[in-house]
């Protein structure tokens, strides 16, 4: 099969491929939506646990395994209701109920594949949750223990580092938009939010946008800074694709000239999971937030957002609601580029 991904396990960070790889889950994904090609997953099973709230991630997955013929299980996993053990040689006899070796093995019996949603920081909560610190954070130990213990295809649907089925989805965006994306100026802003957010979003965002060699700009305020590690990644994805990769701290002064503005709030790094530090460093950070008058000095952008968003703190009214506003597509575009990855890890075929 032309798509197949035959060495590859899972499905953790998109930077973990080739961008060749990247592009034929892009291509693949437009062929599903348009119906120039069809993929099925017939009688095949995927669980899907969610250790944090969502609602396009869980529905995307659900339906794009029923379009499928398969069967997506979600199995509700959320504090309070089913706690895994992740230290390796712990003596449990704590709250834990079972080891995720256990889990993961016994679930890669009865599945074909298993999706993963572990981000901290992604609450119901009113108030900002207190975590450990970055340090902790970005050993995805939630995901990394079910891809090493997982003898079937693991999916990250959102950890403390990546979303890639969010980059994953907006880059196919992009390109249905454009078609040829080299010299396009693609800028991911910083955005103000009442709560600290994950990072993960706005890492897959750029590393994608990096991949369709755009000219990507990151603007954020100072101390908003995305993690050096992963920024060094970015610039290699651009270079490879013959795009660029800059910093800026203006948003007026980077919006000029755009043709996409992706806004997205994150948590500054230095405070991750330590609130009351980092509010402090929201003060006086209102004004960023995405608004016709700084739409004016783009050339003309598209304008988008991975959603959930606040509505007049992110981005106004007259701009999400307006002609240029692409979230929804976005939205949408998530359920096919999940299509092509499941087909492509799991094994899809052209017939029924
Ligand atoms: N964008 C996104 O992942 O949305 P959910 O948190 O609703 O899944």
């Amino acid at each position: 099969m032309e798509e197949n991904m035959s060495n590859i396990k899972h499905f953790y960070n998109t930077a973990d491929f080739p961008p060749e790889e990247i592009f034929k889950l892009i291509n693949l994904a437009l062929d599903l939506k348009t119906g120039k090609k069809k993929k099925y997953l017939d009688g095949k099973i995927l669980a899907m646990l969610f250790f944090n709230p969502s609602l396009r991630t869980r529905v995307s997955f659900a339906v794009a395994m029923q379009k499928l013929g398969g069967v997506a299980l979600d199995l509700s996993v959320k504090e309070g209701s089913y706690t895994f053990e992740f230290e390796k040689g712990v003596r449990m006899d704590k709250d834990t109920i079972e080891h995720v070796k256990e889990a993961a093995g016994v679930l890669s019996r009865y599945c074909n594949g298993l999706a993963i949603r572990a981000s901290e920081l992604i609450t119901t909560s009113k108030v900002s949750v207190e975590v450990a610190g970055w340090e902790q954070a970005k050993k995805d130990k939630v995901m990394k223990a079910f891809m090493e213990y997982a003898s079937v295809p693991v999916i990250n649907m959102e950890s403390n580092l990546y979303h890639p089925c969010q980059g994953l989805g907006d880059a196919m965006t992009i390109k249905e938009k454009f078609g040829v994306t080299s010299g396009k100026k693609y800028v991911l802003t910083w955005v103000y939010h009442p709560k600290a957010l994950p990072m993960a979003t706005p890492n897959s965002e750029i590393l994608t946008a990096c991949d369709l060699g755009m000219d990507a700009v990151i603007v954020h305020p100072k101390g908003w800074e995305l993690d050096e590690r992963i920024i060094a990644s970015m610039e290699r994805r651009s270079k490879e694709a013959g795009g660029s990769l800059s910093v800026g701290s203006s948003m007026e002064e980077c919006l000029e000239n755009a043709d996409i503005v992706c806004a997205k709030s994150w948590g500054a790094l230095k405070y991750y999971g330590n609130w009351e530090e980092e509010k402090k460093l929201k003060v006086g950070l209102k004004n960023w937030i995405v608004d016709q008058k700084k739409m004016e000095m783009t050339n003309n952008a598209y304008f988008m957002h991975c959603l959930p968003v606040r509505r007049n703190v992110e981005v106004t009214d007259e701009v999400i609601d307006g002609k240029n506003s692409i979230v929804i597509d976005q939205a949408e575009n998530r359920l096919w580029v999940q299509m092509a990855i499941l087909t492509t890890l799991l094994g899809g075929s052209d017939q029924i």
